[in-house]
């Protein structure tokens, strides 16, 4: 039993038209369970993509992975990095969220996310820098 945190991203199935709605009910419940968990982390959003941060004992982060990724609401997913650490970056987070829209495109074009170069384009620690980076910004 150690601390972890993985990473992995994917492409979105949800319907353009609901994807807003979807997404808040996916981040509500995955809130709900991860405070059950004791896992925190963060989730990148855009029109096309997730990607996502998930800190917590060894055991309950792989529990969780396996259960995400057999949600058809994602495709192709693919796992970035795990590894263990130390402290984790985004303690206040049962699930941080953040979409890709007129107010943080700036941001994630920063870090070199584009609709030409998507979330599953990224590596792994970009994608947890940019995600604490809107982390600080929502605190
Ligand atoms: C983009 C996305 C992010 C998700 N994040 C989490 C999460 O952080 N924690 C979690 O327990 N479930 C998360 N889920 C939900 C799981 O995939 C799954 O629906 C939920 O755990 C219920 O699983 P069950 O239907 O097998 O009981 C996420 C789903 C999606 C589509």
């Amino acid at each position: 039993m150690g601390l972890m945190r993985l990473v992995y991203a994917s492409e979105s199935r949800l319907v353009e038209a609901n994807r807003h709605l979807e997404i808040d009910r996916i981040v509500e419940s995955a809130r709900r369970l991860n405070a059950g968990n004791d896992i925190t982390g963060f989730l990148l959003a855009t029109t096309g993509a997730f990607a996502q941060v998930l800190e917590g004992d060894d055991g309950a982060v792989f529990e969780t992975y396996t259960r995400i990724a057999a949600d058809h609401r994602h495709g192709a997913i693919r796992l970035l990095a795990e590894a263990p650490i130390d402290r984790r970056r985004f303690p206040r987070w049962s699930m941080g969220l953040a979409e890709r829209d007129e107010t943080t495109s700036f941001i994630f074009g920063l870090y070199g996310v584009t609709p030409e170069a998507d979330l599953p384009r990224q590596e792994a620690d970009v994608l947890v820098d940019l995600s604490e980076e809107l982390a600080r910004q929502r605190a």
